[in-house]
């Protein structure tokens, strides 16, 4: 973590300002040590340059494991392409204009790519997830000077109100025990007229397919879960592609162009302990409850946006 970490972050527990002892630092900052709360004396320790919150990746280990298997597949600047640009636009709502020297917090970075380009945007990023997919996010991102990684529960987050200008959670509070608290945990975080998107998923007949194989794929080892996505995504991709026929197949798979994003997207789906399905209308009356104004559905199901007042 960077030293200029130490202003944005709290003791979650009491939310006490924090004291770092160094153990070992460079240039990517510090690698090891530990964060002591000023006032409850309670410590964290800091590991491989990643302040820990957790002692755990609790319910999230196939996402710890994802996110190594597929460190690089969704990041623009490994691909070459915009996709995750493009796509964060749509389901946030923000214009990246906006987004220059703002403070910025990613709440369930995965691998970073949305980190990523509100950094390329200008933004200083905070980024936190609880699985051991911040590590990845590190190996990818963490030679810039404007992000630090965390790895912290949404339900124990590490931060003072009204710190962060935007706040963003895409694909994320879905995969908590209770989605709609997830949530709640977020908006008391801007800043006043800081700006909030969340995109969730929606409830779409097309999950039903993926929801009855889910009650196995969730009990099945991660590891040989993946290696059965390995075997069949491909040729059920091939059965989709025939007209007609292959149609029902979709909802079974994703059917992503790129073949490497087809397999990280299927397990995505078969892998979460927990995946909860919102609609807009229920999402909003979320965004209502907790005083947020400016709502907006944005053009994909469910994508909402909100603005904190002054
Ligand atoms: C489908 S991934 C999305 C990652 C990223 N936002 C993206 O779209 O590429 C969901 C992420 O949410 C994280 N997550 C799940 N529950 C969480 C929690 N309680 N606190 C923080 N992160 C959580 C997972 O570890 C995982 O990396
Ligand atoms: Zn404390």
């Amino acid at each position: 973590m960077k030293k200029s970490l130490l202003k944005v972050i709290v003791c979650p527990d009491c939310k006490s300002s924090m004291k770092c002892k160094i153990k070992q630092s460079d240039k990517l900052g510090i690698k090891e040590g530990f964060l002591l709360c000023s006032s409850c004396k309670k410590s964290y320790k800091i590991k491989n340059y990643i302040p820990r919150f957790v002692v755990s990746d609790l319910y999230v280990d196939n996402f710890s494991f994802e996110w190594h298997a597929h460190k690089s597949t969704q990041l623009d600047s490994k691909t070459g392409r915009d996709e995750s640009t493009k796509h964060f636009q749509r389901i946030t709502g923000f214009n990246l204009k906006d987004l220059k020297n703002k403070l910025v917090l990613d709440v369930g970075c995965g691998s970073g790519r949305y980190s990523e380009v509100t950094c390329n945007a200008g933004a200083r990023v905070v980024a936190i997830d609880l699985s051991f997919a911040v590590d990845a996010a590190f190996q990818n991102l963490g030679k810039r000077n404007d992000i630090d990684f965390i790895q912290a529960d949404v339900f124990h987050l590490p931060f003072k109100e009204n710190t962060f200008d935007y706040v963003f959670s895409l694909g994320v509070l879905h995969h908590t025990p209770n989605c709609k608290e997830a949530f709640m945990q977020l908006p008391k975080l801007l800043k006043n007229t800081g700006r909030i998107s969340i995109w969730l998923y929606s409830k779409k007949i097309h999950f039903l397919a993926t929801d009855v194989l889910r009650i196995a794929t969730t009990r099945m080892d991660r590891k040989q879960l993946y290696s059965v996505c390995k075997f069949v995504v491909e040729p059920i991709y091939s059965v989709t592609r025939i007209p007609i026929i292959g149609y029902p197949f979709k909802a079974f798979i994703s059917t992503h162009e790129n073949k490497d994003w087809r397999l990280l997207d299927t397990f995505d789906w078969y892998s979460p302990k927990y995946q909860s399905k919102h609609s807009f209308d229920e999402v909003i009356d979320w965004f209502k409850e907790a005083g947020l104004h400016d709502i907006k559905r944005l053009d994909f199901p469910t994508a909402v946006t909100g603005k904190k007042s002054n």
